[in-house]
């Protein structure tokens, strides 16, 4: 039980079954922890915005609009008056934002036309959004600099050019990403070549590899088809073989292809072997892969798309199995058009990426 007279011996008089309650003073420490968290709460009270009033209003203010301050929703601190938000400071609500949210149902509220729309002074969301618009400020500049300006002189400007690269990340991924992959280094899709998706990584092109033809891929897109046997339905399977056979040899360099005075393409390499199969080739596929079989595009043609047969890089696969499928049922792929999803400022930032992701040519290669 407890006893209420205080004795003299360092105890309080309290005691329960025993144990006493001692005077002892708490230790130096925890007062001082004590203390200077008191000191912290209150000046921090004092100093940044705390209270919260008016909730009611800001709670539906909030729901309806997303907004996270209103005009009054707290005490504003000190800090209001040492700083201020420049780009929110002006905002204010109109008769008609008011009319809208009373049209829900909100018929409480008690702002008026005029009234602030964000807290005056400083808080973290005040702060975040004047750097916020401040990025903005300085992006709009620039955006509308690049409105003005060719993708050439895009890439002779160096700071354009990292502005525009920056830009670019977030549309190449939203809308490129998905065939070409995040970094651009396309598909090679090994169950299903048809759903392959050409790398932008390199410098082996289809359609050509300078900005003029790089946007104009993107503005217009791209369709390129390989007929089923190169379009010659009296190949036979055997014939197949031999040029699948041929195609792989081109690719290696067993095979080499030189154009002569009168535009043949003859065997400066492997003639003992290649002969008859170069003979189908020149008949049924150097139309479009040309007689040195170099493709459409380093012979100046950057329409066809055919691909570039000799330098081992595959559009749907350099396997025996692949190569033949590709022969006997043909491929045919499109690049979409992007003329109505993108705008042009869109459309010229992307071509800036394509071209600097490393293969971008300078300009037309010139044909002799
Ligand atoms: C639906 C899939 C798809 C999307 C999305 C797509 N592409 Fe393509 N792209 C292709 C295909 C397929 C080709 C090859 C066309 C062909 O072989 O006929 C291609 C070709 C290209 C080429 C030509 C490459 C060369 O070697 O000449 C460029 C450049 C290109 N795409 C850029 C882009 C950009 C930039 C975007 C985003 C704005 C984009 N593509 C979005 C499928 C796509
Ligand atoms: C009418 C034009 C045309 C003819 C004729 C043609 N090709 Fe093609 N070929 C293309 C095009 C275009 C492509 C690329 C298709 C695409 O990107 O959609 C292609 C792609 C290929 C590929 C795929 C290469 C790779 O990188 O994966 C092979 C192999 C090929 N052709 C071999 C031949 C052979 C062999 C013949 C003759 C029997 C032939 N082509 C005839 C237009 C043609």
């Amino acid at each position: 039980m407890s006893d209420h007279n205080a004795p003299n011996d360092g105890s309080t008089g309290h005691e329960w079954d025993g144990i006493r309650e001692l005077t002892n003073k708490a230790p130096s420490w925890w007062a001082f922890g004590f203390y200077a968290g008191l000191t912290f709460v209150t000046c921090y009270y004092i100093i940044y915005p705390s209270t919260p009033m008016n909730n009611k209003i800001q709670e539906v203010v909030n729901g309806v609009t997303g907004m996270e301050v209103l005009v009054d929703g707290h005490t504003k601190g000190i800090m209001a008056m040492v700083s201020s938000n420049p780009y929110y400071q002006g905002e204010t609500w109109t008769q008609s934002e008011i009319n809208a949210l009373e049209a829900k149902g909100h018929s409480e509220l008690t702002i008026k036309a005029g009234d602030l729309k964000y807290q005056d002074g400083w808080t973290a969301i005040n702060e975040m959004r004047d750097d916020v618009a401040e990025i903005e400020a300085v992006r709009a500049d620039s955006m509308a600099k690049l409105e003005t300006m060719s993708v050439d002189e895009i890439l002779a400007d160096d700071d354009m050019r990292q502005f525009a690269l920056g830009r670019s990340i977030v549309l190449f991924g939203d809308n490129c990403a998905a065939c070409h992959a995040s970094g651009g280094q396309g598909n090679l899709n090994a169950k299903h070549p048809g759903n392959s998706f050409p790398n932008l990584t390199d410098d082996d092109w289809l359609f050509g590899g300078w900005t003029a033809k790089i946007q104009e891929t993107i503005t217009d897109g791209r369709e390129a088809a390989m007929p089923p046997k190169g379009g010659n339905e009296d190949l036979t399977d055997a014939n197949v073989d031999t040029l699948t056979a041929f195609v792989m040899a081109l690719s290696t360099g067993e095979a080499v292809l030189e154009v002569n005075e009168d535009d043949e393409g003859v065997l400066a390499k492997g003639a003992g072997s290649f002969a008859a199969a170069n003979e189908l080739f020149q008949e049924t596929c150097a139309g479009c892969h040309s007689a040195n079989a170099k493709g459409s595009m380093l012979n100046g043609d950057f329409d066809t798309g055919a691909v570039n047969l000799t330098d081992g890089i595959w559009r749907f696969g350099g396997d025996m199995a692949t190569i033949r499928d590709t022969i006997i049922n043909g491929r045919e792929a499109r690049m979409p058009t992007f003329s109505e999803r993108l705008d042009e400022t869109s459309i010229k930032i992307l071509t800036v990426r394509v071209h600097e992701m490393g293969g971008g040519m300078a300009a037309e290669p010139e044909f002799e």
